[in-house]
This record gives structure tokens, sequence and C-alpha cells, in this order.
């Protein structure tokens, strides 16, 4: 319970004390069904306002993000999908040195991100391992549509060794797996400070990020303006970057996302004429009912 909680709670109590002290005069059923509920009503408003303090004022829990107003938000919209590709530049360029995508295979990139001979080209860029061969030994060859994007580390240990024991997450559900996922992980990569505020002492290799909860993050900044040069020549600033990969990794949470959007779009369209039917429907069916008069005839 928080302090704010506690007090009122405290309160409560004193002010349920001195009703049944000072009215002795009122009968006692009046006397302490007043003190119950003044009690009542301070315990509620105290135990609300003390949940809805630590709600909002937890320092652990970073700052609440801003939000933005995403292409994909917006009503009749799909996912921007030049700004996917975009993303996935900046993803293979910059946070694939840490993160994996282990959800998001190259032949799901096929007609989303590129054709499918682009797809295929960056497959056999990478190298992957494979076997075991028929000499029992595995062997390693160009990658395939069918593999999965590589992982920078082979395990969580290797991870964290190379990252001061701070464990880079998975980004396939990162959008997901998060409050807020998009303006979360936008805010987050933009929401460095140089300097951690007064009286925070960081450890070797954290930052300090307002919106990551506790404020000390194992990640180093990773964007800057021009990190990398778009293929499609848009500026490289860094809310570029961050709003680019964010829309991809949106899409990687969500793959299906623009088929359901279009799926509902098809229901609710279908729906409305069908709605406008039935009611025709119900109205011709009650008509019967709906235009009867009774007469009473006395004898
Ligand atoms: C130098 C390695 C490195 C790079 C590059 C990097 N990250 Fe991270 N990232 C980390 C580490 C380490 C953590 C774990 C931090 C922690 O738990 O304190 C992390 C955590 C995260 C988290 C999770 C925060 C949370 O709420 O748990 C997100 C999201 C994230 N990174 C996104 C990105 C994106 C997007 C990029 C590319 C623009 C990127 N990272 C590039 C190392 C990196």
């Amino acid at each position: 319970m928080s302090l704010f909680a506690r007090n009122a709670w405290k309160l409560s109590l004193n002010s349920a004390q001195k009703c049944r002290t000072s009215h002795t005069a009122n009968t006692v059923v009046k006397k302490s069904s007043m003190g119950w509920v003044a009690a009542g009503l301070l315990a509620a408003g105290g135990l609300t306002g003390g949940v809805l303090l630590t709600d909002h004022l937890d320092a652990n829990d970073g700052l609440a993000p801003t939000a933005y107003p995403w292409e994909h938000k917006k009503m009749l919209s799909s996912l921007d999908h030049n700004s996917m590709r975009r993303g996935f530049e900046v993803y293979r360029q910059v946070c694939a040195a840490c993160h994996s995508i282990n959800q998001i295979a190259y032949r799901n990139l096929v007609g989303t991100l590129f054709t499918e001979e682009e797809a295929r080209a960056l497959a056999e860029s990478n190298m992957v391992t494979d076997g075991p061969g028929e000499d029992g030994k595995m062997f390693e060859r160009p990658g395939k549509l069918s593999d999965y994007l590589p992982a920078p580390y082979p395990n969580e240990e290797a991870a964290r060794w190379a990252n001061n024991g701070a464990y880079p997450p998975d980004l396939s559900l990162i959008t997901s797996a998060r409050n807020d996922g998009e303006n979360y992980v936008f805010n987050l990569l933009l929401g460095y400070l140089e300097e951690p505020p007064a009286g925070i002492e960081l450890r070797e290799g954290q930052h300090f990020n307002v919106y990551f909860p506790g404020g000390a993050i194992g990640m180093t900044p990773p964007l800057y303006d021009e990190i990398i040069e778009y293929t499609d020549g848009t500026p490289a600033t860094k809310s570029q970057l961050a709003k680019d990969v964010v829309t991809f990794l949106k899409w990687c949470a969500e793959p299906e996302f623009d088929d359901r959007k279009r799926l509902g779009m098809k229901a609710v369209t279908l729906l409305s004429i069908m709605m406008m039917g039935t009611l025709y429907w119900k109205r011709f069916k009650w008509s019967v009912l709906k235009t009867r008069k009774m007469a009473y005839v006395g004898r």
C-alpha cells in the first residue's frame, strides 16, 4: 500500500473513532453507521488515490511514452511498406549486431518487402550451418528462402557475455510484448539522456533512458543521424531511423496486420449491407403486430 493510501486509512480510522465518541446523544445505530460511512468513504478514496498514484508515479515504470500518429493506426491505412523496407535496412545494419528476429524467414520478406529474386539474393549472401551431411559432419551452405534471419549470438549466455550481462531480447514480437509497443520502442530509441540525473549511479556499460523501467539500460544509444544511408535516398535522421525500424518491427510482430485489417473492412461493409436487409425484414415481419388495433367491444 502506498504512503498516501496508508495515511488515508489512518485518517479514516481516526474519524471513525471520533464519530463514536462525540455523538453520544445519537442512537447507537446512527452513531455507528455514520462512522462506518465516513470510514468507508475515506478508505475508498484513499485506496483509489493510492492506486492511481502508484500507477502513475512509480519511478520504476519509466516515463509513459508519447503517442505518435502512426500511418498504420489510421482507420483505412495499411502498414507503410516503404517505411518497413527502410526499417529492415536499419535493423540489418544496426540492430542485428545485437538483436535476433527469429520468427521471420527470408520467404516472409517476399511480396511484402522484396521481390522473390531480391529476397533469394539476400538469403544467399549469408552462410548457414546445415547438416549433418553424409559424412556425419555439419557443413556450411549459402542461405535459402526457407532459412530464418540469422541471429547475432549462438545463445543467451554468449549474448549476455558480449553486453555486460544484459540480454538483448529477440525483437520479433517486441511491439506486442511491451505496453503501447510502437510508441514505447520509438520513444526508447530516442529517450537517452547524456548524463544520468543527479544521485543516480550507473554500472559499467549502462546508460540512462527515461522510458526504460528503472532508467538504467544496458543498450548503448543505437541510433544517431546518418548512421546508415537509405537506398531510397530518404534523409536518415535519428527520428526517421527510429520510426522506420519500429514500423518494420510492427510488421514482424504482426505480419498478418494488413490482411486482417482488409478482412475487417470487408466484414464491416458486408455486415452493414446485410444489416439494412435485416432491418427491412424485421419491419416486414413485425408490421402485422405493430399495426394491429385492439378494440374492446363492451356488451
Ligand atoms: C550494441 C548492442 C545493441 C544494439 C546495436 C541494439 N541493441 Fe537493443 N538492446 C541491447 C541490450 C544489451 C538490451 C538489453 C538492455 C537491458 O535489459 O538493460 C537491449 C534492449 C532493447 C529493447 C528492449 C527494451 C525493453 O523494454 O526491455 C529494445 C526494444 C531494443 N533493444 C531495440 C533495439 C533496436 C530497435 C535497435 C536498432 C535500432 C537496437 N536495439 C540495437 C543491445 C543492443
